[in-house]
């Protein structure tokens, strides 16, 4: 097998924050810093009302547009529903799918997350498949279950030809939103092996390789580095460091730092 660097994927999740003001301030700030961000692929998913502002902003940019969520058909009497050739035509490229917010505060099944997932892959979108368990499961000893369920469930019917569009997201859902109490970077690490090892028996070693698999829950500048170095852990998914832009900024330099790194010839 060849080897394959896989570039850094730095994504903030600015989840329901932000009036527009904000967002354009914030998306202003990270433009005017973020300089070429080479080996890095940095995106930002504001929530729907400001898609097309800070789509406005990032043009001309090195930072991608992305989608919390979206509705899995492509038009239809859909009240309140997002579609992705909406997003497309809005200019995301990326949609974040199965966040634990929406499985565990919104009801979504592993049924519904599949749907969105090849539904968003079959019009053209990047999809970031969120995965995780709860501190109930890590405890019971049910995380690699766990796991392997949301991703055989996530990805059932997902085509190889679809893989270069398709990330994944280990974010435990204890480690969200939870600076006290956030993955430790080995246990980022070993869980990242455990998904790289199942997606391995889904669509074999050379595109569990290829996958690119970021950690969430409380990345913060000074604590990036620590995920971004460990093997295996090839960005981070942001949700409140991803609100302020210097702080956003530093993790994508960590981000930058840790790649160039890897790239050094030993
Ligand atoms: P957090 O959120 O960085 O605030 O923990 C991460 C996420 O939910 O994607």
């Amino acid at each position: 097998m060849t080897t394959h660097i896989r570039q850094r994927f730095i994504v903030g999740n600015w989840k329901m924050h932000t009036t527009a003001f904000e967002a354009q301030q914030l998306a202003k700030g990270i433009v005017d810093g973020i300089g070429t961000a080479d080996h890095v692929t940095a995106v930002v998913c504001p929530p729907f009302p400001y898609l097309a502002l800070v789509g406005d902003m990032l043009k001309g940019s090195s930072v991608a547009l992305g989608a919390q969520n979206m509705y899995p058909e492509t038009e239809g009497a859909f009240t309140g529903e997002v579609s992705p050739t909406m997003l497309l035509d809005l200019g995301c490229k990326y949609v974040i799918l199965g966040h634990s917010e929406r499985r565990h505060k919104l009801g979504e099944s592993d049924g519904f997350i599949n749907q969105k997932v090849r539904c968003a892959l079959d019009s053209g979108l990047d999809v970031i498949l969120c995965v995780g368990e709860t501190l109930e499961q890590r405890e019971s000893n049910q995380m690699e279950t766990l796991l392997d369920r949301q991703l055989k469930l996530g990805l059932a019917g997902v085509s190889s030809e679809s893989l270069p569009h398709l990330s994944i997201a280990y974010e435990p859902v204890w480690a969200i939103g939870n600076a006290e109490h956030h993955a430790t970077p080995q246990q980022a690490q070993d869980a990242h092996a455990v998904l790289r090892r199942q997606f391995s028996q889904i669509f074999g070693e050379t595109e569990a390789h290829r996958l690119t698999i970021q950690y969430g829950g409380s990345v913060v500048a000074d604590n990036t580095a620590a995920f971004l170095s460990r093997h295996g852990v090839d960005g981070a998914l942001i949700g409140g460091a991803s609100l302020k832009a210097d702080e956003f900024l530093a993790i994508i330099r960590a981000g930058i730092f840790e790649i160039e790194a890897e790239m050094q010839p030993v």
